[in-house]
């Protein structure tokens, strides 16, 4: 009996995997599913950042290869410096310094 019960429940595990389901959802909605803490900071970087550093600074382009790199300059111009964004008229809003900051801790900077 404890044996048809185990096999049952592997079965239906096996059968109802929730995983691939879940992969099924994302791929058809449209809110924000799967969106980490480093896709969001991207999302800042591009629209607060690279808007003016494509033309002013292109040698520092953000791109999702390297924003992790160049962790440690972002952390120290916008957090610590307060240099960036440059001058008055693109600012960041404090979503968006949360957006940076959590991404940040993630990387556990020294
Ligand atoms: C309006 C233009 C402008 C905006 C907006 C801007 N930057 Fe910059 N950034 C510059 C320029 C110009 C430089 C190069 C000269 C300098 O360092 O001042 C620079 C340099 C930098 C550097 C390199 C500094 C160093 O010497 O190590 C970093 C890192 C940086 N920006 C990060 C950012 C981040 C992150 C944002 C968005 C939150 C941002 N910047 C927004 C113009 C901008």
């Amino acid at each position: 009996m404890k044996t048809i019960i185990l096999l049952t429940l592997i079965s239906s595990t096996l059968f109802v995997n929730p995983s691939s389901y879940l992969m099924e959802v994302k791929k058809y909605s449209s809110v924000e599913f799967g969106v980490t803490k480093s896709d969001k900071a991207y999302q800042v970087l591009t629209n607060k950042c690279n808007v003016c550093h494509k033309t002013q600074n292109p040698r520092k382009v953000f791109t999702r290869e390297n924003m992790n790199a160049l962790a440690p300059k972002i952390y120290k111009q916008v957090f610590v410096r307060k240099r960036m964004p440059r001058g008055n008229k693109i600012k960041l809003t404090n979503v968006e310094y949360a957006i940076l900051e959590n991404w940040l801790l993630t990387l556990n900077l020294k």
